[in-house]
């Protein structure tokens, strides 16, 4: 299939970078804008296609960036204005397209606005954010709770309402309902989209719109204790509301004023909700992001599932897609543990639809224990004690075995791994076998034959710890097998002619096959199977 410019998010592999953690150039110990630049050789090198930023505009750093005081400038820790330009233009003049992250729900209590619409009940930017009168005894309005902690209501004593915020109450909501809060936002993306950028990860936009009615949230009969305190009620009145679907069309028009750009939305639902957001006639998000591996049970039948029930719900024409990490979850290679990390990243690599990565995970970096005098996340330091501090999947990424592994100059924001004077992009890059050098070999495969990119997904039967599917296209097909297992296992098929193309061992290259392949513990292969053709 010829490639369009307009299918590049189609075909693409995008790549998350934690700034603060990928690369600092101004030795402040927090990665910036300058640092990324130095870095692109080796994203080049790694063959992605695009980048994805989290939040590098001004904000007080209560949630580490997603607490915005400024929606169109950039944060002096990260660098000025001209050092993101420079950012776009060397991106793109390599060929690399760069998303921003837009987080539309909140602003930081910060933000001129908020400042603002809390001094009076008559100020102009009043119902830009949610207020609501105290309920009968003086308390909340109603039972709606923060994602971090405790009511989602603050009590401001200047005028004697409180606010909503779904997270810190340094993060108020913005009034979606509101038209001049949804023009003000769509003037912010046309400023970005101006200066080149490709598109826009949209924080939490399943949250945008609110109950209008401000019912109570329903108790939720599954919690037990040790879940995160907001999971006592379901979201049923403050998230997924049908409203929504307008305001992210809305977006959607605002992004499609430009050529060639993406619209991504960060949800967490279930796969038959997630899949709405695909929006009426598809003109919602391009892509949803699907995030139903970052909590999948690691066995191949549940797997299995996943990937059928996404496929079977995707509507007609809508693109699919695949993430295996982000900033919020635990690192892959801690959930699955280090040798199937490389099975995981071969799982990410030849499923149908856009894969994102996120930095670090292709050098296989793992969640790494925090002290508790060294928290810095919001959300641990809320909701101390049960495992849902994110500091640990957003240390510095580990270049090499120099002082702070090459990150930085001065002690780190985060503390670094203890393993990096080994796990360290130099040493992987060295090792013809090591993690890095297979996540290269998946994406050259990838490049390289587009029955992984635009091929249909096919299921294969298999049982017990195998994962077994094929990607057809019209001129042929590959067949992957995964071995989600930590024992050997045999399998013969008629459809398992061919040759190994790649093993996530990275020494079968070559090897032919006639009906039976034997994996090893922990092995991947990927199978051109006969009468395939490289692109
Ligand atoms: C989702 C972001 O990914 C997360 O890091 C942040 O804390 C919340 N949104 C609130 O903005």
């Amino acid at each position: 299939m010829a490639k369009s410019v307009k299918s590049w998010w189609r075909h693409g592999i995008f790549y998350q970078i934690y700034p603060r953690s990928f690369q600092d150039s101004s030795g402040d110990g927090v990665g910036d804008i300058a640092g990324i630049i130095e870095r692109l050789p080796y994203l080049l090198a790694l063959g992605i296609d695009a980048i994805w930023l989290s939040p590098v505009f001004p904000s007080p750093m209560a949630d580490f960036g997603y607490d915005i005081s400024d929606y169109t400038g950039i944060d002096p820790l990260f660098g000025t204005m001209e050092h993101f330009d420079a950012l776009i233009s060397a991106a793109h003049a390599s060929g690399l397209r760069a998303i921003l992250d837009l987080v539309p729900n909140h602003t930081s209590d910060q933000h001129p606005w908020f400042v603002e619409s809390r001094r009076s009940h008559d100020n102009p930017k009043r119902d830009w954010y949610i207020w609501r009168e105290p309920a009968a005894d003086g308390g909340p309005p109603n039972n709606w709770l923060s994602e971090f902690g405790g009511s989602a209501w603050e009590y401001d004593a200047v005028t004697r309402q409180y606010y909503y915020h779904a997270f810190l109450a340094q993060q108020p909501d913005l009034n979606w309902r509101n038209p001049e809060v949804r023009h003000a936002i769509h003037d912010v993306m046309r400023f970005w989209l101006r200066k080149g950028v490709d598109g826009f990860r949209v924080d939490v936009i399943w949250h945008l719109s609110k109950d209008a009615e401000f019912r109570d949230n329903p108790p939720n009969p599954n919690f037990r204790e040790g879940q995160p305190q907001h999971q006592k009620v379901l979201p049923l009145h403050t998230t997924d509301q049908p409203e929504v679907h307008d305001v992210i069309a809305e977006m959607r028009r605002v992004v499609d004023e430009f050529d060639s750009r993406v619209l991504i939305g960060e949800i967490y639902l279930p796969l038959e909700r997630l899949v709405t957001y695909y929006g009426k006639d598809l003109a919602g998000a391009h892509l949803p992001f699907n995030f139903a591996l970052l909590s999948a049970p690691w066995n191949a039948r549940a797997i299995e599932k996943i990937i059928h029930d996404y496929e079977a719900l995707l509507p007609a024409g809508a693109w699919p897609n695949w993430v295996l990490g982000n900033h919020d979850r635990p690192r892959i290679a801690s959930r699955v543990g280090r040798d199937q990390a490389r099975v995981a990243a071969m799982l990410l690599l030849t499923l149908r639809g856009t894969p994102t990565l996120y930095y670090g995970d292709e050098i296989g970096m793992h969640q790494v224990a925090i002290a508790p005098d060294q928290v810095r996340d919001p959300f641990e330091k809320n909701v101390p004690g049960i495992g849902v501090g994110r500091d640990g999947c957003r240390t510095p990424m580990q270049w090499s075995a120099a002082p702070y592994a090459g990150f930085s100059e001065l002690t780190p924001w985060l503390p670094l791994a203890d393993d990096f004077a080994h796990e360290n992009v130099a040493n992987l890059e060295a090792d013809e076998r090591s993690i890095l050098s297979l996540y290269k070999a998946l994406i050259n495969l990838r490049k390289k034959w587009p029955e992984l990119v635009t091929g249909n997904y096919v299921p294969m039967a298999a049982e017990g710890d195998l994962l077994l599917y094929r990607r057809q296209g019209s001129e042929g097909s590959v067949v992957i097998a995964l071995n989600l297992g930590a024992e050997p296992v045999s399998l013969a098929s008629e459809a398992l002619r061919g040759e190994i193309l790649l093993s996530t061992l990275m020494d079968r290259r070559g090897e032919k096959l006639e009906r039976v392949l034997d994996l090893r513990d922990n092995e991947g292969v990927i199978i051109g199977t006969s009468g395939t053709h490289a692109g």
